[in-house]
């Protein structure tokens, strides 16, 4: 193999299409993925790669720092991609303490060991950290985040997340880590756990489920197709300047209510329902504490110097991941069958 490459995270909603980009594009690297399987990390997620040559998975956690290291002295990787964390703000409400463990205590950890492993040949090497735009704060109704945009987080979620990003600069620069980081919008897509907007609303319209609106619903995103996350991450991870940080986003701001709107519209179709049958589900409910108002990204320093930008229309995004939905129900009821239940009734009694 030319590359052995450690992809954590990879059993989850982005590291799934991550990693079988990777694979399949990469026959001549070994790619290694690193997850727990905790409630996100689905090995349904990656059935059509599993036996390929190039892929290997290693159940573990990051936290375990012997572990970690014993990963790198048995695999010796030339980079790493580094996407598990505990990646959803409300559950960082309710449970601050995992959100430290794994985002913060586990990026350290792995950082060490790629110390540890790499001092000798930084040259060769890259750690990857896959962070969030969120660690910017939150916008008014003008301006957009840019990569010098001082960082602001404003929930555990998105503080934990700061704080890994500021870790992987301090070992660039106190020990001359090679690494790239980039800050990406909201992602939507196939594969992604219904505790999301989309993903539970989706659920929760087959299921003729309420559909609970946080707020005044006029809180706005940037949602970018998840397999275009994954191709950026690709081409930062090959063409990226090292110790730079690229923002990824998808030119493309809904404010939740909007979105809920298309959805539901998308949704009468795809279900063969009168219109209007899905909005009628619409609840508004108490709003999230500390809910951050805007997010938008300006990902002009990725397309300027990488090339990049979104494949797809927004409309034609949202239909695909309907699609996949629909034609994937079995994989719905199985992630929304035993402690789902008992989340979604803490999260929204
Ligand atoms: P996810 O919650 O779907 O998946 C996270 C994965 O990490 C799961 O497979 C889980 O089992 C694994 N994991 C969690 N704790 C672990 C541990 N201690 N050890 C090993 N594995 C562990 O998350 P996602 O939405 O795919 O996000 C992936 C990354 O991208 C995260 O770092 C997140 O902050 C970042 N991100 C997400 C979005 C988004 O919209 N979803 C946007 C920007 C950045
Ligand atoms: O911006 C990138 C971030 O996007 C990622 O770093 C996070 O991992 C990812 O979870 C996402 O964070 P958000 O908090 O924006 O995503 P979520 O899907 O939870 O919520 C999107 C918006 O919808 C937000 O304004 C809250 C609102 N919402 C969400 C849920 C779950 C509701 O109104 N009702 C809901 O039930």
């Amino acid at each position: 193999m030319e590359k052995t490459l450690l992809i954590t995270g990879g059993a989850g909603f982005i590291g799934s299409h991550v990693v079988r980009l990777f694979v399949k594009k990469y026959p001549n690297y070994l790619i290694v993925n690193l997850d727990k399987l905790t409630y996100a990390g689905n090995l349904e997620n990656l059935v059509d790669i599993q036996d390929s040559q190039n892929y290997v998975f290693e159940k573990g956690d990051i936290v375990d720092r012997d572990y970690i290291i014993g990963l790198f002295d048995k695999y010796n990787f030339d980079g790493v991609i580094h996407l598990a964390a505990e990646s959803h703000v409300d559950r960082s409400i309710t449970n601050p303490m995992e959100f430290i463990m794994t985002n913060v205590v586990g990026t350290v950890n792995l950082l060490n060991a790629a110390k540890n492993s790499w001092k000798d040949c930084y040259e060769s090497k890259l750690f990857y950290h896959v962070s969030t735009d969120e660690v910017y704060g939150s916008l008014g109704n003008e301006g957009l985040f840019l990569e010098t945009t001082p960082y602001d987080p404003k929930s555990p979620y998105s503080s934990s997340k700061a704080s890994s990003d500021h870790f992987v600069r301090a070992y660039g620069n106190t020990y001359g880590m090679p690494f790239v980081i980039s800050n990406c919008s909201n992602n939507y897509g196939p594969n992604q756990f219904p505790e999301k907007l989309l993903p539970l609303f989706i659920n929760n319209i087959r299921n003729n489920k309420n559909l609970p609106v946080y707020g005044d619903g006029l809180f706005t995103r940037d949602w970018l197709y998840v397999e275009d996350h994954a191709k950026a991450i690709d081409l930062i991870y090959h063409k990226g300047s090292n110790f730079e940080t690229y923002n990824i986003g998808g030119f493309n701001e809904w404010t939740n209510i909007d979105l809920i709107h298309e959805l539901c519209k998308q949704m009468n179709a795809a279900l063969g329902v009168a219109e209007g049958t899905s909005e009628n589900l619409i609840t508004y409910v108490k709003d999230r504490p500390g809910h951050d108002k805007r997010y938008a990204i300006d990902a002009s320093k990725i397309n300027k110097e990488l090339g990049w930008k979104p494949s797809l229309q927004f409309q034609e995004g949202l239909g695909l991941t309907i699609d996949w939905y629909m034609s994937n129900q079995n994989w719905l009821d199985n992630v929304t069958s035993g402690d789902y239940k008992n989340y979604y009734k803490k999260q929204y009694s």
